[in-house]
């Protein structure tokens, strides 16, 4: 049977490349699975197929761009010594950039203390920190009281503060940490609190993150002196997911109790990194005006927002 197919003219050449197959009933299957891929690669990721590693629901995470980032990485010429997320977060990429020992290293930065607390315990804290912190988790009395008093209450130990930021993590509206965010009422199926409250899961990829600590580090502090210190290392691989506060976009500031960045400052100071790097930005005039002027290259990816709505996110590239 004959068909008609439009093809536009860049793809011309494709089309003559692939005439054989077509003409094939025998290559059906393969290209098939040509086409499964090309739709892996540019729609957005199904999330629920990347391995939650992180005990922390964050906002704007980037779950959805992990396989991306690991295809990057894996494009390179070389495995990095380094892979480093200085505004990391709920550090799924370095999490899962550790789980597959995709670099030699994974160093991983948060000024947010409260957050920091949680990855010294997770990463450099003794077994005895880190089983008060699994404990408080599997014991946990998941009342409205409860939460409130533990919220409300001085943490006074390393195991509490990590302790707390995952409670609040987990009852906070989109688990948003910083000030001013509210509680949820309802929850998912009207569970209330519990809804996002699943300890031996948690407790799972805790002690995953136990597992691999050999391969990660942890520096509490701002990303800007961790890319000061580690610049000039051309085996350093670079992923740099700032707050979102470029070009007047307030979502940064709602989000994290750290959000005031210089954004021109980071894209100078990227741009001069000996080694490869991956910036993720929200798409604005302001954002593509820096990365042109800095040399990255732009990409756009899609993405499903958390209202399931597909939008584009800026990927730029540095060699
Ligand atoms: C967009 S979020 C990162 C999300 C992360 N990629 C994930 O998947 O969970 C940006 C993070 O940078 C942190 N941050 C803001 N300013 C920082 C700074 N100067 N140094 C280090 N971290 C900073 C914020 O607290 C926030 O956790």
């Amino acid at each position: 049977m004959r068909s008609t197919v439009l093809v536009h003219s860049g793809c011309r050449q494709v089309l003559q490349e692939l005439r054989p197959y077509l003409v094939d009933p025998g290559q059906s299957g393969q290209l098939l699975d040509l086409l499964r891929t090309l739709r892996e690669q540019t729609g957005p990721v199904n999330v629920s197929q990347v391995p939650q590693l992180s005990p922390l629901r964050y906002p704007g995470g980037k779950t959805w761009l992990v396989p991306e980032v690991k295809r990057w990485l894996k494009s390179l010429d070389m495995r990095p010594a380094l892979f480093i997320e200085p505004f990391a977060g709920g550090a799924i990429t370095g999490l899962s950039v550790a789980a597959e020992s995709l670099a030699g290293q994974t160093i991983l930065a948060e000024l947010d203390p409260s957050v920091a607390a949680l990855w010294v315990v997770l990463i450099h804290g003794s077994d005895i920190d880190a089983e008060s912190l699994i404990t408080k988790v599997l014991e946990f009395q998941m009342t409205h009281e409860q939460v409130t008093a533990t919220l409300a209450g001085y943490a006074a130990s390393l195991p509490q503060r990590a302790f707390t930021t995952i409670l609040k993590n987990r009852v906070n509206r989109g688990g948003i940490l910083a000030p001013g965010a509210s509680m949820m009422k309802s929850g998912e199926n009207g569970k209330g609190l519990s809804s996002r409250w699943y300890p031996q899961t948690l407790v799972n990829r805790m002690r995953g993150i136990r597992a691999i600590r050999h391969r990660l580090q942890f520096i509490e502090g701002d990303a800007f002196s961790v890319i000061k210190t580690y610049r000039h290392r051309k085996t350093a691989a670079w992923f740099i997911d700032p707050p979102y506060t470029a070009g007047g976009k307030k979502a940064g500031s709602r989000l994290y109790l750290c959000n005031e960045i210089d954004h021109e400052r980071l894209f100078t100071q990227m741009a001069a990194c000996a080694g490869p790097v991956l910036m993720t930005y929200d798409d604005a005039p302001e954002v593509r005006s820096l990365a042109h002027r800095s040399g990255f290259s732009i990409r756009e990816v899609p993405m499903k927002t958390t209202h399931h709505e597909v939008k584009n996110e800026l990927l730029l590239v540095k060699p």
